[in-house]
């Protein structure tokens, strides 16, 4: 579904990216680990073509993405749940879920199944952005994601500063999308977070993949596991 190859992504002069590739098929879950400033936001940002690399390939289904615009980019079926939620503030919960809505050739999610599955936004609908709690900003931004009707989610940092309850209701989400096909990778500093979902993983240090493989295999070995996610559980 998504192919990263070689990715070179710099932010001025200065090379964030080295040379990062990663792929994710259907209906899979791709945890991408590592420390603060490690280059996690900076691999989401280049699939959604906010920040260009330099050299290398991504491809979605198949076709590149490299010359494409990132609102073509979303209406081939990329959703994006950014670590700062980015809601519009004074705009209601309704309306910051209208401007999600678009169909792709992926599964569309009607605003009653994404109530369902967010039960408190059915009583927030009348309220501006700016006044949610932390918790109910991510159900406003995952629900706008799902509406827009996503082959492939991608969260950054989903459980940060949310309360553990939220961030096992964002875990359900992925794994419903799962169930359902859509894949997801998931950004996270917190990695048993995201290792309780996923089937594969990458870890990035400094710009560069780490390691690469299968959740389980990091999940059966703690002194692996430590020596690349450091003092990250
Ligand atoms: N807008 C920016 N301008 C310049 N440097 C940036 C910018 N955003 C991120 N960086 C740098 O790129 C590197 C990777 O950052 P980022 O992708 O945000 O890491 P992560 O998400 O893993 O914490 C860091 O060294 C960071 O300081
Ligand atoms: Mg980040």
């Amino acid at each position: 579904m998504l192919e990263v190859r070689a990715i070179d992504t710099y932010y001025g002069e200065t090379q964030a990216l080295f040379g990062v590739s990663l792929s994710v098929v259907a209906g899979e879950v791709l945890a991408l680990l590592g420390a603060n400033g490690a280059g996690k936001t900076t691999v989401l940002r280049s699939i959604l073509g906010l920040t260009r690399p330099r050299s290398g390939e991504i491809a979605f289904e198949g076709r590149p993405l490299a010359r494409r615009a990132t609102h073509e980019i979303a209406r081939a079926g990329i959703g994006w749940v950014p670590d700062d939620r980015r809601l519009c503030p004074t705009l209601t919960v309704a309306k910051n879920l209208a401007l999600g809505v678009k169909s792709t050739r992926f599964r569309a999610w009607s605003m009653s199944e994404v109530t369902d599955i967010f039960s408190a936004l059915k009583y927030l609908m009348a309220r501006e952005a700016e006044t949610l709690s932390g918790g109910e900003m991510q159900m406003v931004a995952i629900g706008r994601a799902l509406l827009g009707s996503p082959g492939l989610v991608l969260f950054d940092e989903p459980s940060q500063g949310l309360a553990p309850k939220i961030v096992d209701d964002v875990m359900a989400v992925v794994r419903r999308l799962k169930g359902e096909g859509i894949a997801s990778i998931v950004v996270e500093q917190n990695a048993d977070i995201a290792l309780s979902v996923a089937d594969k993983v990458v870890v990035l240090s400094h710009g560069t993949v780490a390691w690469t493989g299968e959740a389980a295999t990091l999940v059966a070995d703690p002194a692996l596991k430590r020596k690349l996610l450091g003092g990250a559980r």
